[in-house]
């Protein structure tokens, strides 16, 4: 682990990323007493600004209360030990500077162990030029050297590979920490846990007693904004290619050997290799539209005029190992939608029916986000002098349950485990190909490389998602809970 000498180095530091979460995260793990000791955070951007302008932008996201006289004294001494250069991407001479002023921090340690964390807060524009100009003026020879970058990583199978091999020659896989920062969330790193130490979990977790899997994302919000960005990549490159693809296979994985980083991503390879490139009928396609006041997709001026980027995805993917053959795992997530909501929803196959008729399924959720839950339908008795069966719910809500925890945010959890040298939660290089392989064809016909490209269904802002896709997961075997089910939700 990186504990004593080190100097956190982060690129883009005046960008969105830095800003929104990059420095909060650092301020938390400063504030919870997780970063090294007498640690120093470096700022590097094109921007030119001052100590107070820079100090103004990487405070402007901390949430801290005005009355918080602990916090605000935090937020001072944080301030302390970060300072910033500006400089370019693609020039050299830059580098060097940076160098030097890591070096003048380092000439006051008292042994000469110096080691260096880069953070790529960056588009990938400039991730080959940075790395390469990183490892050539930047590099510690006196300690240990870590870099951590952020997606895209590439656009298709191709464009993957040019870049790993590109950022290889610089840097070791060993060195390279990518973060796909749904690995950091708790309830993503719960899974771990519920499945393997959890008998009555881990027993029915096949195609024997689970009939469909639902990973779902839902946003409240377009892409206002970030439009011009968006366009370029779409859904299924912003999210189902990473987020809900790294939810897949630990939901699905065998049993690693053991919890090293290595035996857990081995096993996630393994079966993303078992899952086949999906297939254009299996998937749903949908963008939205103005309504309710606010404005469609096309109507933002980055967007081209008549885009067919997706806003909304809903994919199927199917595992060809003897755990899962003919499992359907549909993966969806839109902008735009009724409700902010990340959840993985396992339903069960029917009961042997008979002595029960319409009995509803066992469905297990798993909630991401918002509110940390994981709770599992089942049947029970009606209370009472009959025996109707009630669909009901066993329900294990953090806020409730444990009611002092604080969950960390998904960055603070993952740039401590890259200063701890941890890579359990980042992504594998053979991960983000295999990755690839699977989303590529559909990708590529999205766009119009194989054919005319396919037209988004529209939706409704704010709505549920396009009207298509009730039939489209009841073609998958999903069935609604009957009666229809309503939990009187305690608000918590
Ligand atoms: C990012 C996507 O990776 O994840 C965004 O680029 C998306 O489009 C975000 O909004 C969602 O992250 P979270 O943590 O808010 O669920």
């Amino acid at each position: 682990a990186l504990k004593d000498n080190t100097v956190i180095v982060v690129l883009g530091a005046s960008g969105d990323l830095a800003k929104k979460k990059t420095y909060p995260a650092l301020f938390g793990l400063y504030r919870m007493g997780f970063l090294p000791k007498d640690v120093k955070i470096v700022g590097y951007a094109r921007t030119k600004m001052d100590d107070a302008e820079y100090h103004k932008r990487i405070t402007s996201y901390l949430k801290v209360a005005d009355d918080d006289q602990d916090g605000q004294a935090k937020i001072q001494e944080f301030k302390q030990f970060t300072s910033y250069v500006s400089g370019g991407y693609e020039d050299g001479p830059s580098f060097a500077k940076l160098n030097e002023v890591l070096q003048a921090i380092e000439s006051k340690y008292q042994s000469k162990e110096a080691n260096r964390l880069f953070y790529l807060a960056l588009p990938p524009t400039v991730f080959i030029p940075v790395a390469q100009h990183l490892k050539e003026q930047c590099y510690s020879t006196t300690g240990k050297n870590r870099i951590i970058v952020e997606k895209p990583f590439g656009k298709d199978l191709e464009s993957c590979r040019v870049l790993l091999s590109s950022l290889k020659q610089h840097w070791t896989e060993d060195e390279t920490f990518r973060i796909d920062h749904y690995l950091g969330k708790e309830m993503v790193k719960n899974i771990l846990v519920l499945r393997f130490a959890n008998i009555a979990m881990n027993a029915p977790w096949d195609k024997n007693s689970i009939s469909n899997v639902q990973i779902t994302f839902k946003e409240p919000f377009g892409t206002e904004g970030r439009g011009g960005y968006f366009d370029e990549f779409g859904i299924i490159r912003d999210v189902l290619q990473n987020h809900l693809l790294q939810v897949l296979s630990i939901i699905t994985m065998e049993r690693p050997v053991s919890f090293s980083a290595e035996d857990i991503r081995d096993e996630k390879v393994k079966v993303l290799r078992a899952i086949p490139p999906i297939e254009r009928s299996d998937t749903l396609l949908g963008q939205y539209v103005a309504a309710n006041g606010k404005p469609g997709y096309l109507d933002d001026d980055t967007v081209p005029p008549n885009s067919v980027c997706p806003t909304y995805a809903a994919t199927t993917l199917w595992i060809h190992n003897p755990r899962w053959e003919g499992v359907p795992f549909i993966l969806k997530a839109g902008k735009a939608l009724n409700e902010a909501k990340v959840e993985v929803r396992i339903q069960f196959k029917d009961v042997t029916q008979g002595i029960f008729k319409d009995i509803s399924r066992n469905e297990l959720v798993i909630r991401i986000q918002p509110s940390e839950a994981v709770y599992l339908k089942l049947n029970t008795k009606t209370p009472g002098l009959n025996t109707r069966a009630i669909p009901t719910e066993m329900d294990l809500t953090y806020k409730r349950r444990f009611t002092e925890a604080k969950i960390p945010e998904a960055y603070e959890a993952l740039i401590l485990d890259a200063l701890r040298g941890d890579h359990s939660n980042f992504v594998r290089d053979d991960e983000l190909d295999v990755a690839w392989r699977i989303f590529t064809p559909i990708l590529h016909w999205i766009e119009g490389k194989s054919g005319p490209s396919p037209k988004p269904v529209p939706y409704p802002y704010g709505s549920r998602g396009p009207k298509e896709l009730e039939s489209f997961i009841g073609k998958y075997g999903y069935k609604r809970t009957v009666p229809e089910y309503t939990w009187p939700v305690m608000n918590v």
